[in-house]
């Protein structure tokens, strides 16, 4: 079995990315939060910069890229073609309003006419591969087995389903059924996304589509917030060893002073820092003061003071995950 990071705007980007090889060097593919073609011929500052190879050395790392615009997708994919990349990842997943709105994302779902021809155009570039990342629909699960169709006419590098329709957003839980229908439909290999929080959640899902079994074409597994919130959440599904505060503090600090340099303002650091918390915290017991306190530091002294009374005081919690303990 394989094991991806998914992508996450403002979180797994490149310097999540860099650090987590460092600390835990268990990812097989990393891939970038979605870019957004523009019509310059350059990237965004932040795009370029988490794309950029000495920003991802060492790492396999698939561009995204989010479009219903194919002149759009081909343009971008050839700038990171000659940036030497050999994959891309194009987006039909994000439920956001504003992005589906403008048929983008999992919006894209809802017009299926347009996706083929879109597929057809973007199919034609030469020496790229492009891998997909899909919701099973925009209203309802049903409108899978169309789009299954769709899909199945291309040579997807891999098609990664997030069993999910763009109204749930992350809500309701993932669609098994119809994810089962999809490993049996799928002529592409496929690759499973949604809700491994816990060991036993991903061994829950290995039990329920053996690899062994040929009727399955389960080879990848992307995680996503599961990570974020435990990022020992891999070492616990292969080797079921438990991660040590003083590597987790090791891992948040380097997060952080990378962070504080890139940014220059402390403001913007702390910000994104205080993202990561919003999953992290859930690892640690009692920990709603510090999650309080994490919160409202606006000074980076007072942050820190902050996050160190929680690794002191507090535990990492044995099988902990991104909803243990919420209320
Ligand atoms: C804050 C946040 C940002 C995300 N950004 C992206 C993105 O840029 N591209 C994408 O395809 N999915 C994005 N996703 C969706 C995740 O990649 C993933 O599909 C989703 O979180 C379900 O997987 P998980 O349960 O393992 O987290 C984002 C999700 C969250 C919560």
């Amino acid at each position: 079995m394989k094991y991806y990071l998914a992508p996450m705007e403002g979180i797994t980007v490149h310097l999540f990315r860099n650090s987590y090889e460092k600390f835990f060097n268990n990812i097989d593919k990393y891939f970038t939060p979605f870019l957004v073609p523009n019509k310059s011929e350059s990237f965004k500052t932040r795009e370029f910069r988490d794309v950029l190879p000495e920003n991802n050395k060492g790492m396999n790392v698939v561009p995204q890229i989010l479009t219903n615009d194919s002149e759009g997708f081909i343009t971008t994919s050839k700038k990171l073609q000659q940036l030497g990349y050999t994959e891309v990842n194009l987006n039909l997943g994000c439920p956001s309003g504003t992005v589906v709105s403008k048929n983008r994302g999992s919006g894209f779902l809802a017009k299926r006419e347009e996706l083929d021809r879109f597929l057809e155009d973007i199919f034609k570039i030469d020496n790229m591969k492009i891998s997909i990342k899909t919701r099973i629909g925009k209203d309802s699960p049903e409108e899978f087995y169309e789009l299954i169709k769709i899909y199945n006419r291309y040579p997807i590098e891999e098609l990664i389903i997030h069993p999910r329709v763009q109204k749930d957003f992350y809500g309701n839980t993932p669609n098994l059924e119809v994810f089962k229908d999809a490993l049996a439909l799928s002529t592409n290999p496929v690759c499973y996304n949604g809700d491994i929080f816990t060991a036993e959640d991903h061994n829950n899902l290995i039990k329920a589509f053996p690899e062994e079994n040929a009727f399955t074409k389960v080879k990848a597994i992307m995680l996503g917030r599961g990570i974020v919130a435990n990022p020992g959440l891999m070492n616990l599904i292969k080797n079921n060893t438990t991660i040590d505060k003083t590597v987790l503090k090791a891992f948040h600090d380097e997060i952080l002073n990378n962070y504080i340099e890139l940014f220059k303002e402390d403001k913007n650091a702390l910000f994104r820092m205080k993202e990561l918390w919003g999953y992290m915290i859930y690892i640690f017991s009692d920990n709603k003061k510090y999650a309080k306190k994490i919160k409202k530091a606006q000074k980076v002294s007072d942050y820190k003071d902050a996050v160190l009374s929680l690794f002191e005081e507090q535990e990492i919690i044995e099988g902990a995950g991104l909803f243990y303990n919420q209320d």
